[in-house]
């Protein structure tokens, strides 16, 4: 997967892409970073990127051409049209399936705006989705481009070592997460559940989805509206619904 990110302030992703997963997903070559400053594309005389707002107002507003030029370069060899992404706080919610599916594209292109709106013809004639990481303001969209990349990047095939741990990923069946313990089996008096020590799988994998049922029902009940569970599922949930 080829991943550009455009952004003013590209030293921000030094850290995030040269370290653990993203470092080692790019050095087995399964995936090819590049980031770029798009003032570097500005035909602005004094480097300028924003200009005021037609119809006045606060703030300043990112100018097209910067951008525009910017993805012109950077899909110049594509073969395939690529997904171009704005990341804003207007865009759709982001959620593990957007993460999957942007898991099977060959090539992703991130646009990360800093302080200032984005000129709209930026949203109506390049880019191809509108990504918000959540319900908040950040200063720029480059902490949510490392989200999304971080996200997407580690579905790729090869990139965990084990390749069912993404399976079991709390969301990606809709459900949160069983709990999950290792070694001492008593810490400081505390116990692990005996079944996780029975041996006995076909009853562990019992206790860790109905785990999941529980712990997606007391924390995040509003995902369990989204699914189809099957009838043991559905009974475990209504004996939990009557102890409340
Ligand atoms: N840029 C500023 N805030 C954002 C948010 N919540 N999500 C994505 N990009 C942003």
């Amino acid at each position: 997967m080829k991943i550009d990110i455009l952004s003013l302030f590209p030293e921000m992703f030094t850290g995030v892409l040269s370290a653990s997963m993203m470092h080692q997903a790019a050095d087995r070559g399964i995936v090819d970073f590049a980031v770029t400053n798009f003032r570097d594309y500005t035909e602005n005389k004094h480097n300028r990127v924003d200009d005021y707002p037609y119809g006045g107002g606060a703030g300043m507003v990112l100018t097209p051409q910067p951008i525009f030029d910017a993805v012109d370069a950077v899909t110049e060899s594509a073969e395939q049209q690529p997904r171009v992404i704005l990341l804003t706080p207007q865009g759709r919610p982001y959620q593990q399936a957007d993460a999957e599916a942007l898991s099977k594209e060959d090539h992703l292109i991130f646009i990360c705006g800093h302080y200032e709106g984005y000129d709209e013809r930026i949203r109506d004639h390049l880019i191809t989705d509108e990504i918000s990481i959540g319900d908040y303001v950040l200063t720029g969209g480059e902490l949510g481009a490392m989200v999304v990349i971080d996200s997407v990047v580690r579905l790729l095939p090869g990139v965990l070592g084990n390749e069912t741990s993404a399976v079991s990923d709390s969301f990606s069946n809709g459900l949160l997460e069983h709990p999950q313990y290792t070694r001492p089996a008593n810490f400081r008096g505390f116990e692990v559940p005996e079944v996780l020590r029975s041996g006995n799988h076909a009853k562990i994998d019992e206790w860790r989805y109905r785990q999941s049922i529980k712990r997606t029902y007391e924390r995040r009940p509003e995902l369990l509206n989204k699914l189809s569970l099957d009838e043991q599922a559905k009974d475990w949930l209504e004996a939990l619904k009557s102890n409340d």
